[in-house]
């Protein structure tokens, strides 16, 4: 079984947590799609979806799903979303293909977060991903030499600009032993917009596509 393949074996088995009528948050990345895919099927039982991206946004509209502005919208039930890593904690590294802000804006309104991901996801300690942290572009290489205190070596994605207008600097060499309190202090150096620790909001649920078929891991 290839890796595409448990990841749209992860994606589809997220349609479970999808309830009639819904509103659903929908994340960013290549199992998301898959995700987008499989709800683009009951698209006539839901009211709609949230977008975490401009890419997400418009494969949901070319598949006519239709998008809410997040301002527009109650609190709703589930966001569904991929990840670069996940430990057993449900801690995750986020942002590898650099939506990581609208992404914890979106989880931060859902009741639930499912997340999706083939098995090469999981790890024991974060870290291994590199750890984007998007930045006010003035502020890139003030927040450069802050990471580096913080023992990270971090390095400009260069040629990527954010949906919000800003870059990213993905931090190299962490091992992660407290997620919850890096994410704080990367998140409080100035300039920094966030960091792709999702920790003091991981999932709720964890979806993984293997070679065995779809793991259910609750927290
Ligand atoms: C997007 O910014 C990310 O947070 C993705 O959710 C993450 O990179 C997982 O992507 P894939 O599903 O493409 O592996």
């Amino acid at each position: 079984m290839t890796q595409d393949e448990m990841k749209k074996a992860a994606g589809w088995a997220a349609l479970e947590y999808v309830e009639q009528g819904a509103i659903v948050g929908v994340g960013t990345g290549s199992t998301v799609n898959h995700f987008i895919d499989a709800l683009a099927t009951i698209k006539d039982d839901i009211e709609g979806a949230v977008s975490s991206s401009e890419a997400s946004t418009e494969k949901m509209k070319s598949l006519g799903i239709e998008v809410f502005d997040l301002n527009s919208v109650p609190e709703f039930d589930v966001y569904v979303d991929g990840a670069d890593e996940i430990n057993g904690h449900m801690d995750m590294i986020k942002g590898g293909g650099a939506a990581l802000t609208r992404e914890k804006i979106v989880a931060a309104v859902a009741k639930k977060f499912v997340c999706i991901v083939d098995n090469t996801k999981q790890v024991d300690i974060l870290g291994e991903f590199p750890l984007p942290v998007e930045v006010i572009p003035m502020a890139r290489s003030y927040v450069a030499r802050e990471l580096v205190k913080l023992g990270g070596d971090p390095v400009y994605r260069e040629g990527v600009v954010t949906d919000n207008g800003n870059v990213i600097l993905d931090v190299y060499n962490m091992k992660i032993m407290d997620p919850k309190a890096l994410e704080e202090k990367i998140n409080a150096i100035v300039g920094v917009v966030t960091n792709g620790l999702f920790a003091h909001r991981g999932a709720d649920v964890l979806l993984v596509g293997t070679p065995e078929g779809v793991k259910t891991i609750k927290s």
